[in-house]
């Protein structure tokens, strides 16, 4: 099957097409910037270009599009909504309407971040409720995606701990390259998440390619944990030392966007209909890269 990844160079979009072409598929990463991971065949594309999309797609006529290209900072969508809301609201529908009307099986990425933290271990169900540009805008992306194409998938993807592609590191790899440097780092005890590595990601999106599968579906991982938890859980996996990590509480944030307290993932349906198991998360703390690429 060939499969266009767009956001190929991203911290969680390039790991993901590096592993579905080492899952068989047919990888072409498209690139913007940044550069994609060097084994695959690229293609550079602005995605907010919007008659080169469609021109794209009809040159490269893949079999499927898993769309991971993103505004993620979320002080950089706090800063530059309308660019938030044109990448991440928009563009999905835009996407969804030119891979329906070329028969494409289309798969978006999306956040657990569409969710305020009030309640533990949200499903597909539960009520989402934003608190920042980065959310809304994923949520809106979602819900264009998904009116767009209603055969299409979005999968809601936790918090990314494990190993990440490019200069930025995923949860674990920040604390990890912080601890290694002998810098402190400040985790929340209050502020809870289900952490996934990009391996068992890429397995369920893997799965929703070969099996279909319509509407949202959760990836969370196995474990609910807190910010502190992790940190400490990852010093232990990687054996740094912890006196680095500072226990702090959400009230003391002073960022210019809202964290959401708990936004872990009841991940059921994914398990029950696509037979998806994240991998443990031990595992995914091992695998992390010890330093920036
Ligand atoms: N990382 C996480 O912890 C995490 C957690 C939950 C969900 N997710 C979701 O996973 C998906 C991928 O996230 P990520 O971590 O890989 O994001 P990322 O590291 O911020 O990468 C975003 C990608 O989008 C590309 N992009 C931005 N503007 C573009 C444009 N105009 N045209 C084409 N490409 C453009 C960027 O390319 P350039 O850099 O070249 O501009 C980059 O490759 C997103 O849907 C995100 O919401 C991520």
């Amino acid at each position: 099957m060939k499969v266009l990844v767009t956001g190929a160079a991203g911290l969680l979009g390039g790991r993901l097409a590096t592993l579905l072409a080492a899952r068989g598929f047919a990888v072409v990463a498209l690139r913007h910037d940044a550069p994609t991971p060097p084994a695959l065949p690229a293609l550079t594309l602005d995605l907010t270009d919007q008659g080169a999309l469609g021109a794209t797609l009809d040159a490269s006529r893949p079999d499927a599009v898993v769309h991971a290209a993103v505004l993620s900072r979320a002080d950089e969508c706090e800063r530059r909504p309308d660019l938030a809301t044109d990448l991440n609201a928009r563009l999905p529908g835009r996407l969804g309407a030119a891979c329906r009307a070329r028969g494409i099986r289309l798969v978006g990425l999306s956040t657990d971040l569409v969710f305020g933290g009030e309640r533990a271990l949200s499903d597909e169900r539960a009520a989402p409720f934003p608190l920042g540009v980065y959310g809304r805008t994923k949520l809106e992306g979602e819900q264009a995606l998904l009116s767009a194409d209603p055969s299409a998938a979005v999968a809601r993807v936790a918090l990314v701990a494990g190993r990440g592609h490019g200069p930025r590191g995923t949860a674990s790899e920040s604390i990890a390259w912080a601890l290694r440097e002998g810098r402190t780092v400040r985790l929340f005890a209050d502020e809870h998440r289900t952490p996934v590595d990009p391996e068992s990601v890429a397995d369920g999106v893997a799965l929703l390619l070969e099996r279909g599968g319509a509407g949202l579906f959760h990836l969370g991982g196995p474990e609910r944990l807190s910010r502190l938890e992790l940190g400490l859980r990852v010093a232990r996996v990687l054996g740094l030392p912890s006196r680095g990590i500072e226990s702090a509480l959400q009230a003391e944030y002073g960022g210019p966007d809202r964290r959401p307290a708990d936004t872990s993932l009841d991940s059921a349906r994914a398990r029950q209909e696509l037979g998806w198991k994240p991998g443990p998360l031990d595992r995914a703390l091992r695998s992390s890269r010890l330093q920036p690429d």
